[in-house]
């Protein structure tokens, strides 16, 4: 039986993650330990916490006495990091929190992985480490691509990469760091573009799209990245780097698009806004060093993907309107206030 402590596990992609494992690899057991910060919802595992091979802790992996305290109790032969602050438009109004988590947190991991001698860390990074591509161009980030990060959000994600590489070279830490493009599906909180912009024409509610709204995304099925990840976890040799893409391009216009002609709303909610700060223009992923190594591919076609993402929110009203009770209506006027 594997023994994995997953951090961020009641998040979008950890709780996507989470919900694959317990459903497919009966030889698992999860730690899954989580700050519940305005990111981390219970709702998102609400089936799988009575589940056997899932133990929910809350708790701060900044917190180094409790994670060596989950790894000695729970026999935790591998980490993965899925916890951060993660979204762009918060680091460029508040970096100091991006900081503490996203590189303090990634360092008590890896003490305790190191102290404790955890056969395998994975972290889950981001293709926004590498920076930004041009539009029009055929580049696309390779493993070889040097860092070369823009926001607080993918400077604070490197550093943190960095760290995992000198944890491995300095005391044979055996690591992975995964590298994965905009992902979307089920359970994302709408603050990132697609959920934003579903909840928002669900409310007959302007779209704001920054900019000319000709920035580039590849789009990845939030299910095909935790498969990935899981084939990096199981089959990988340490040290190794992946990128994880979808080999699906579209810029923001293009998928807000597709969104309002599946909910059956006019174009004329769409509102040009001030463009984000140093807004990265195109992101584009070469996934063929995980394709080719590890025989992953991504299963869902784009089409596809975002016609089922966009059925689960209208069939999930109930969590969407839970998630934008409360704070998020204050979250949302702030971000938008001057735009
Ligand atoms: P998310 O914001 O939806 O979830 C983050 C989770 O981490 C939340 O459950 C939150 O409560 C938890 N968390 C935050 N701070 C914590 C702390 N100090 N201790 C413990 N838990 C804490 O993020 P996501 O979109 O699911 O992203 C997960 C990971 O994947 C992140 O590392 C992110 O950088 C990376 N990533 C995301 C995308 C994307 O498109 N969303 C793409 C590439 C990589
Ligand atoms: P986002 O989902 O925040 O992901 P990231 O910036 O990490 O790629 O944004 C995706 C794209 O959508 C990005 O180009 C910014 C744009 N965007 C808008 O135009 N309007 C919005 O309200 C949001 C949240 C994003």
């Amino acid at each position: 039986m594997r023994r994995v402590l997953v951090t961020g596990g009641a998040g979008f992609i950890g709780s996507n993650f989470v919900r694959m494992v317990l459903a497919e690899h009966v030889d698992c057991f999860i730690v899954n330990l989580d700050k519940l910060t305005y990111a981390g919802n219970l709702e998102n595992l609400a089936e799988f916490l009575n589940h056997p091979n899932h133990k929910f802790v809350k708790g701060d992996i900044c917190d180094g006495i409790l994670v060596e305290k989950i790894i000695d109790e729970y026999k935790i032969d591998a980490i993965i990091n899925f916890a951060a602050e993660s979204h762009v438009d918060r680091s460029i109004t508040e970096p100091k929190v991006f900081i503490e988590t996203n590189i303090t947190g990634t360092l008590t991991l890896l003490e305790a992985a190191r102290d404790k001698k955890v056969a395998r860390f994975v972290q889950i990074s981001t293709d926004e480490v590498y920076g930004a591509l041009a539009l029009g161009q055929d580049a696309k980030f390779t493993e070889q691509t040097p860092p070369s990060p823009n926001s607080p959000y993918s400077a604070s994600k490197a550093a943190a990469d960095h760290l995992v590489k000198a944890f491995g070279h300095t005391w044979a830490v055996k690591y992975n760091i995964t590298r994965s493009s905009n992902n979307y599906g089920p359970y994302q909180f709408p603050e990132k573009l697609m959920p934003l912009m579903i909840n928002n024409a669900l409310n007959d509610k302007e779209l704001p799209v920054y900019g000319d709204g000709l920035y580039v995304r590849d789009w990845l099925y939030v299910y095909d990245h935790c498969t990935a990840v899981w084939k990096v976890l199981t089959e990988a040799p340490p040290g190794e780097v992946y990128n994880i893409g979808g080999c699906n391009e579209k810029t923001n216009l293009e998928v807000i698009d597709v969104i309002l002609n599946r909910l059956g709303k006019p174009k004329s909610l769409i509102k040009h806004v001030t463009d984000r700060p140093g807004h990265d223009r195109r992101y584009a992923i070469d996934a063929g060093k995980i394709i080719k190594d590890l025989d992953w591919r991504p299963s869902v076609r784009f089409e596809e993907g975002i016609n089922k993402t966009i059925d689960w929110y209208l069939q999930n009203h109930k969590w969407l309107s839970n998630v934008v009770s409360g704070d998020y209506q204050k979250y949302y006027e702030q971000m938008y206030k001057n735009r």
